[in-house]
Parts: C-alpha cells; structure tokens; sequence
C-alpha cells in the first residue's frame, strides 16, 4: 500500500534515508564511481531553432540537416521556437504540480497498474522488472488517437485542462518533427506520418521528489525509449536528464522553453538504422521536486495494435542491407514491457 502513496508520500513522511528497493546495486554505484557521474564536458546536444521551418525553402533545409545530423549522431537534440506557447509550457508543469501535491486519497483512485486503463498514476511501470525501484510517481495519460479520443472528465481534474491543451499543441509538433525527419531520412513529408507514427500519444507526467541520498538512488534508469518518437518537456531549473555519449553521460541542460526531442526503438527500426535511439537517465537532487512530461507517439496504440512495422523499403539497398525484422506492434509492446529495461534492449530482439 506504501507505493500507492508515491514516493513523494515516503517523503512526506519524513524520511532521511531511502528504503532498500531504491538503492541501486553495489557493482552499478562502484563502477558509476568510475564513469563521471555528473556531467565534466561542455559539450551539449544540438539545440534547433524551429521559427523558419515554413518560410523559404532553404532555411527548411538547413533544419532538415540539422535534424538529419543530430538524429544520427546523438539521437537526441532540443528546439526553440517550436510554436507552443510558454504559457502552455509552465501550465503542463503546474498542472502536474497541482496533481502530486493533492491528498494521497484522491491520487490513489487513479492508481493501476493496467495499460489499458487511460489514465493511471503508479511510481514506474518496470517495477518488478528492474532491479531498482525508480525515484518518481508517474502519471500517465493516453491519447489514442480520433478513433478512440480521450475526454477531458477521464483526467484528474487539478490537470484537466491543462493536459487537454497541451496534448493538442504536442500533437502538432509531432507531426511538424515527422516531417522533418521524414525530409532528413530522404523521403516525402507526410512518409512518417502516413504509417500512422503519431496515431495516438501518450504523456508521462514524472514528479521526482527531492531525494535526501541522490547519490544512492536513480530518478529513471538508463532505457531507451520504445515508440517513434518522445518530446519531452522539462521547463524548470533542476537538472536530472543525461543521455549517454560517447561513453559517457552529458546533462541535457534546461534552456527555458526549449523542448527536448529524441529518437525511440520505431523510429530507429523503421529508418533501418539511421537514426539512433540512444539510451539515456534521470538522476536525482536534493534539490526538488523535478517534473518533466515526456509526449511519446508510439504508433496506434489502442484496440489489437496489429500493425505491422518494419525498415521503410526507400532505405534499403545493396549497400544498406535490412538490419531489422518486421515486428507486429502488439508484440514489440509486449516485449518492451517485459523486458528489463537497464539489462536489454527490445530492439535487439529484431535484429
Ligand atoms: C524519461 O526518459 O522517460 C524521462 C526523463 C526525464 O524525466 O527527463
Ligand atoms: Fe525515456
């Protein structure tokens, strides 16, 4: 019943030190010792200005190398100028607020662990899969798509609206970002979106309590992600998002406004191995709470999810042969999710 009440209910009750199930392991802190846990370089992910992608045809272009550049190569990257309003920005992250900061009572009747319910709040959905139990409550709310829409009396109301209106916006971006990525992998604008890639999204609402032993604990543990394509919002001052580089872990520093873009498992399969998906983190502060919303469009996810994925044809030929196997969504799903996702990849299954 104590996970029901969140981590940040743990916190609230008091505690200086974390239970057993959040420490991570002996072997990963003695070798972390080893890898710089916070970030030492400068370097950074690229950072896109959108404004000009309608203007003129050469400004689109130079977006598109950009976005071509950093898909293969980091497999992350931020935008600025994205076209969603700051206002609705700041109102995701307080509606998220609002919600963690109600009575456990009324957090509770959304608690399931059920992927098909809707809209459910539990601490992190490989729980009995990691070995670490990670530092966060998550609410999570799906937007499967016209067919199946999802009405605003389904979400909780200190979020409702808010939700509602940031979904619509992260829905257009998404789409905008398929073109592009569709022009940066060489084919038509609409290819990406035409295989149904943004049929329906799902936002992950994450809240990670200010955590008294950070150095012990992990806000989420290293994974990549499993849909297409995830835009993640962190608008706020603390840091915790790192993705792995090169060997090592670079912070995905907070620019105010900016949105975090990166590559899922789909979107690597389906490119053939063009564009990476690449693994990344959430540490965790003293400083806190840190809330960030990942929108992750992940196919067309609601009824029997039987559509077929598998390298777009356009991308491969003698000298790129086919990397990966076609996967029924429904499948991959299900193999991501029980998959341990610090151990293996769901995506080398297809190999
Ligand atoms: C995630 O990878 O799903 C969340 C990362 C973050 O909170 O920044
Ligand atoms: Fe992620």
């Amino acid at each position: 019943d104590e996970t029901k009440a969140g981590v940040k209910g743990l916190m609230d009750s008091g505690l200086l030190k974390i239970p057993n199930i959040f420490v991570r392991p002996s072997e990963e802190l003695a070798q972390e010792s080893l890898l710089t846990y916070k970030n030492t370089t400068q370097i950074q992910v690229p950072v896109i200005d959108l404004s000009d992608i309608q203007i003129n045809d050469d400004k689109r272009k130079q977006i598109v190398e950009q976005v071509r550049i950093a898909s293969e190569t980091w497999g992350f990257f931020q935008v600025v100028n994205h076209g969603i309003p700051l206002t609705v920005v700041d109102g995701m992250i307080d509606g998220v607020r609002k919600f963690n900061d109600q009575d456990v009572v009324e957090k509770k009747k959304y608690y399931s662990r059920d992927i098909k319910r809707r809209v459910r709040f539990n601490s992190s959905y490989d729980l009995f899969t990691s070995t670490t139990a990670s530092w966060k409550d998550t609410l999570t709310i799906s937007f499967s798509g016209p067919a199946h829409p999802t009405h605003p009396e389904e979400l909780p109301p200190p979020c409702r609206e808010l939700a509602m209106e940031y979904s619509k916006h992260v829905e257009i971006l998404g789409n905008s970002m398929l073109g592009l990525l569709s022009e940066a992998l060489g084919l038509k604008t609409d290819h990406l979106e035409n295989m149904e890639c943004s049929e329906g999204h799902r936002l992950h609402c994450n809240y990670y309590p200010a955590c008294p032993e950070p150095q012990l604990a992990i806000g989420i543990t290293n994974h990549s992600d499993a849909g297409f394509l995830t835009i993640l919002l962190q608008n706020q001052i603390v840091t915790g998002l790192q993705v792995l580089h090169q060997g090592q872990w670079v912070d995905i520093q907070p620019i105010p406004g900016a949105l975090v873009i990166n590559i899922g498992d789909l979107l690597q399969l389906v490119s053939n191995g063009k564009f990476r998906s690449n693994e990344h983190r959430a540490t965790t502060s003293h400083i806190g709470p840190r809330i960030s919303v990942a929108c992750f469009l992940s196919g067309p996810l609601n009824g029997d999810m039987n559509k077929i994925y598998g390298p777009i044809e356009e991308l491969i030929s003698e000298e790129n042969p086919r990397v990966y196997r076609n996967v029924l969504l429904s499948e991959y799903v299900a193999k991501f999710l029980s998959t341990s996702m610090d151990k293996y990849r769901a995506l080398d299954y297809y190999k």
